[in-house]
């Protein structure tokens, strides 16, 4: 009884506490992100202290959360909406009713969650496939694929792999009506991270290569070697994804082991022989000028975690390692990143990176932009900004596609 009274005050508490603390100014929409913001942080401590004392896993408490927003499958009058499997993963797919000459275009959507929560058939997303399938008349399918830390890395990825690699198919694709020559792959945040690894792996594939037209990465996180960039540095506290709440989850993917993300939060995390892969991630020589600002460039300390840790393929956790020849390769692609994202420079590098190789890159960077703004589209939460995210994201698609 006094656990049910004291709880919810002391989240009270820290809520108005977290509310008046400053958030970036020239964010937009102040008031409503700095109630994200605090939203979050007040999350993240109570989920802190309930897996301390037992109650459920930090990770678990997120999930409650996020999972009120699920959606069922509903058609509407323009799109025909499914809940399938393809091999044995579950998918959404948004198909539209109307009668078409020819065959439509398809947009593979991977979900953001820092690979431990949400789905595909969270509103958010629902509402931004549905909106795409209808303004490009597009075939969308949206991938449910298996999350940490029950299933850890490769789970997420390969789970992707199949399901692309099937959809890929002729039969599949004459099924849907979508013509092969016109498919995007897209996701957010740590979908951005599944999209960018997915799209190397089918291009490094001489059965799937070119197979893909375009990428879209929104705010995607790239790399998982150096935890100091300058947007890690400036944005360590959010607004909204601070660096703590990031690693705290996304280390899941990899081990349930704390001693991880402890390291990580130190940038001590990478093993003793791992130097050589630096220069792949080196913020100093691909980050354009503005964005160094005063930020001196400090090397990962190597060999701090027990050398009995197990090792892990970092190319299949960190896109920016691939070498500069395998990203020539690579299809037309659009990065949007946000300023007050400590996963900006992720981005910004990649099309530094990208660009150098010859890849024609689409880049919009939202000065006032916060990461996962996309996911606050619809009541309760709504943001102007996640609007413009995907007005531009379309946009580009209806250009691109
Ligand atoms: C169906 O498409 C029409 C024409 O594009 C649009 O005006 C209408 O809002 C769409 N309906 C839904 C439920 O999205
Ligand atoms: C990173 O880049 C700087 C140059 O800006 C260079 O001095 C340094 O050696 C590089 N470090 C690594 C590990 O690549
Ligand atoms: C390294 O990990 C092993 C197995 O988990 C453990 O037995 C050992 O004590 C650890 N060593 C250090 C220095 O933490």
């Amino acid at each position: 009884m006094e656990y049910k009274i004291l709880l919810p005050g002391l989240c009270c508490i820290l809520f108005a506490y977290y509310v008046y603390t400053p958030i970036p100014e020239n964010v937009e929409e102040y008031w409503k992100v700095a109630i994200l913001d605090a939203a979050m942080k007040t999350s993240s401590l109570t989920a802190t202290l309930f897996e301390n004392v037992g109650l459920i896993k930090y990770r678990d408490f997120f999930s409650l959360l996020v999972n009120t927003l699920l959606t069922k499958a509903v058609s509407d009058e323009n799109i025909t909406v499914i809940d399938t499997d393809i091999s044995d993963i579950p998918v959404r797919l948004y198909l539209p009713k109307k009668k078409s000459e020819r065959r439509r275009p398809a947009v593979i959507y991977i979900h953001g969650g820092a690979f431990v929560v949400g789905s595909t058939k969270l509103m958010p997303y629902d509402f931004l496939n549905r909106w795409t399938a209808n303004k490009l008349d597009a075939v969308v399918l949206g991938i449910d694929y298996r999350l940490a830390p029950q299933h850890q890395f490769p789970a997420a990825i390969d789970d992707c792999v199949s399901v692309v690699k099937i959809f890929l198919q002729d039969k599949i694709l004459a099924k849907y009506g979508v013509d092969p020559t016109r498919i995007c792959i897209s996701g957010d945040s740590s979908g951005g991270t599944l999209v960018a690894i997915l799209t190397q792996m089918l291009q490094d594939d001489p059965e799937f290569k070119d197979k893909i037209k375009a990428q879209a990465l929104i705010y995607p996180g790239l790399q998982f070697i150096d935890t100091l960039t300058p947007s890690y540095r400036e944005y360590e506290h959010g607004p909204f994804l601070s660096k703590e709440v990031a690693i705290n989850l996304a280390s899941l993917y990899l081990t349930k082991d704390k001693e991880l993300r402890r390291a990580a939060l130190r940038n001590e995390h990478m093993p003793q022989d791992s130097r050589h892969l630096f220069k792949f991630v080196n913020w100093s020589v691909f980050l354009p000028e503005k964005y160094k600002k005063n930020h001196v460039y400090t090397e990962p300390i190597l060999g701090k975690l027990n050398s009995s840790y197990p090792k892990f393929p970092h190319n299949r956790i960190s896109p920016l390692l691939a070498s500069d020849s395998q990203l020539q390769n690579l299809p037309l692609t659009y990065v949007l990143t946000c300023e007050h994202d400590i996963l900006r420079d992720d981005g910004l590098i990649y099309v530094k990176r990208l660009r150098n190789a010859g890849v024609p890159v689409t880049h919009d960077h939202i000065e006032e932009g916060i990461h996962g703004a996309l996911s606050f589209t619809t009541a309760p939460l709504f943001l102007n900004l996640g609007l413009r995210i995907r007005d531009k994201y379309i946009s580009w698609l209806e250009k691109n596609l």
